[in-house]
């Protein structure tokens, strides 16, 4: 998620634009920017890399001292980190700039248009479209407000918008449509930003923008209106965090954050995927229908909450793609004698795109002439460079070490790929596509409507923080789900803990159970009832021999009600994207516990956010 500060009043805006950039370097970002307007002209600096470098050009050539500014930290979603797609971006007569968070959905057909019409586009990114329709919009009448609500009604996607113009010097306008936008309130200035932590030095009473609305800024008042300029409801609020509990969005730990950040980063990483007839449109994976009709196996290489990713992947992909996959952990899949041809293809999944495991065993493939897919949270990372193609996760920045909104949509990527492949060759029905296309899309509610019920969870953690192992199953891909769940524990709480296949109970691991052990077991849905009676067997088994019972499964599922000692119900979803549901109170759990404990659950012990080393 980019960073976004706007500033009018009777301070010099650049001061001002700068101290709040600097306060939301905390999100992560690959490049910023500044634009200024100062005696009747507009003034741009960017750069990519830190602030450092953009505090670099703005020495060299120092700008006119100015009220009126906006500033912009970019975490790129569309075109590699450079100078050229830093924002803000400007229209032809260098008279109207804006930045913006967020993805634009149709912004290739906005830009084809533009491009017939004569403008001169030279970045990669969607937002420098919105520059230019403003340019068009300002011709045809009106102030900058009246050409903002004009552009954003033609948007589809999630933005948020700010935008300054040569012809009103005294306004900024913002716009948002889902990305967030809070206003700062000031004594004769105003203040704009992603979030408060920008402003609180100077104000702590703030405006939250609703949907669908514009805001215009002047150092006297705020007008909020919708897009269609009536005057719209806003909600006042006096910001009592400190700048630290700011940058977290007002919870304790980025990790708290980053679970509740969850529906949106679904909703963010299907957005501009699935097109208007139900069909996927994956083009920026760089990998060609013919490619994929030619591949005749899949290995999957990655390590840690991303090999768990890449084991879900693999009944996704055999499923729906009629393809043979493999999963392999990435430190291990360089020294094996692994049978590749340029037919293969090589999907490693990497959050920070920077794992060296992870680049070891795509080298490895490589030489082996395997065709290679990235799945990667950052871009401009080295995965993708090193990659054929790559689908990017937009999960946002994920500053916890412990992996959680990046593996939603991870597995959000694995689907699209899995299903793109089964609608490249035809091993699905189109309706059969389109109907799973359509269950993704109300993912993001099935995932916040599990984050609503978390409470008892919570509850849970703190009365087994005394606890000295838990143990995790499940079965087809509640397995994985199983072995995330006791990876997060381990990670965080420092305890040991084990996620097994519920069949292998009977092979061994059934000797562990005790009285009073805590085993966490993540049911089927009840569709799949062979899988789903199986397992509740496996559930009466370690219960006769004294295990607490933990059960996750479907609400409603009476037939397992007998044998939990807490049951946490999740919404009814297919089999294979239950993971989106499953996961998430195992996330909450081993964060409440860790918290229990008094462990900083941002920076686990011995742990770093990105393995750099074999
Ligand atoms: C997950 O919570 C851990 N932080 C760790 O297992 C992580 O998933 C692993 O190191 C892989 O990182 P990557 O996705 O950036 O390659």
């Amino acid at each position: 998620m980019c960073g976004i500060v706007g500033y009018v009043g009777g301070r010099p805006a650049l001061d001002v634009v700068i101290e709040g950039l600097a306060r939301l370097e905390y999100r992560g970002y690959d490049s910023a920017g500044v634009a200024l307007l100062a005696e009747g002209r507009l003034a741009t600096a960017k750069r990519a890399g830190k602030l450092v470098n953009l505090r670099g050009a703005l020495e060299e050539e120092p700008p006119p001292a100015g009220t009126l500014g906006m500033g912009h930290t970019r975490w790129a979603t569309h075109g590699p980190p450079n100078d050229r797609n830093a924002h803000p971006h400007v229209d032809c007569t260098g008279t109207v700039a804006v930045i913006h968070n967020g993805i634009i959905e149709n912004f290739a057909a906005l830009r084809g248009e533009l491009e017939e019409a004569g403008h001169k586009l030279g970045s990669d990114t969607d937002t420098e479209a919105v520059a230019h329709l403003l340019e068009d919009e300002l011709k045809s009448g009106g102030d900058l407000a009246a050409a903002m609500r004009r552009v954003c009604r033609r948007l589809e996607g999630a933005f948020t918008l700010v935008a300054v113009h040569t012809g009103d010097p005294d306004l900024v306008v913002g716009a948002r449509r889902n990305s967030p936008l809070v206003v700062g309130v000031g004594d004769g200035e105003n203040f704009l930003a992603s979030d408060v932590a920008a402003f609180i030095a100077h104000t702590r009473d703030a405006i939250e923008l609703g949907q669908d609305q514009i805001v215009e800024l002047r150092a006297g008042g705020v007008t909020v209106t919708d897009f269609e300029g009536r005057p719209a409801e806003v909600k006042e609020y006096h910001v009592d965090w400190d700048v630290s509990a700011a940058e977290k969005g007002g919870y304790d730990y980025f990790m708290l954050k980053e679970i509740a950040e969850q529906p949106r980063a679904v909703a963010d990483t299907l957005l501009g995927r699935i097109g208007t007839d139900g069909r996927l449109t994956l083009d920026e994976m760089r990998i060609s229908d013919q490619e994929l009709r030619e591949v005749d196996k899949i290995i999957i290489v990655a390590c840690g909450t991303s090999f768990h990713a890449g084991l879900i992947a693999k009944y996704a992909i055999e499923h729906w793609a009629g393809l043979p996959c493999e999963v392999e952990l990435a430190s291990e899949f360089r020294y094996r004698d692994a049978i590749l041809s340029p037919t293969t293809l090589v999907i490693a999944i990497s959050q920070s795109g920077e794992t060296m495991d992870a680049l070891m065993a795509v080298r490895h493939a490589r030489e082996q002439k395997a065709k290679l897919l990235g799945i990667c949270n950052v871009n401009g990372s080295t995965l993708p460079r090193e990659c054929d193609g790559v689908l990017y996760t937009h999960a946002g920045p994920e500053i916890a070490v412990a992996s959680t909104k990046a593996f939603l949509t991870q597995l959000v990527a694995v689907y699209l790929i899995a299903l793109y492949i089964a609608q490249v060759r035809g091993t699905k029905w189109g309706d059969e596509v389109f109907a799973m296309v359509q269950l993704l899309e109300r993912m993001p509610e099935k995932v916040e409507k599990v984050l609503e019920t978390m409470e008892p969870v919570r509850e849970l953690a703190r009365s087994l923080a005394g606890e000295r192992c838990v143990l995790f199953l499940g079965r087809h891909v509640g397995f994985p789900v199983a072995l995330e769940g006791a990876l997060k524990l381990k990670e965080l709480a420092y305890m040991h803990a084990e996620g097994f296949a519920a069949g292998e109970l009977k092979h061994g691991p059934i000797a562990l159970i005790e009285s009073g052990l805590p085993v966490v077991v993540v049911v089927p849905p009840r569709a799949r009832d062979v899988l789903h009676d199986k397992i509740v067997s496996n559930i009466q088994e370690i219960r006769a021999r004294g295990a607490r019972t933990i059960v996750i499964a479907e609400e409603g599922d009476a037939s397992v009600e007998p044998y939990a000692d807490t049951l946490i119900g999740v919404p009814a979803v297919p089999t294979l994207l239950q993971p989106l549901v499953t996961t998430v109170p195992l996330q909450v759990f081993a964060c409440e516990l860790a918290t229990a404990k008094g462990h900083d659950v941002d920076q686990p012990r011995n742990l770093a956010k990105s393995v750099t080393v074999e």
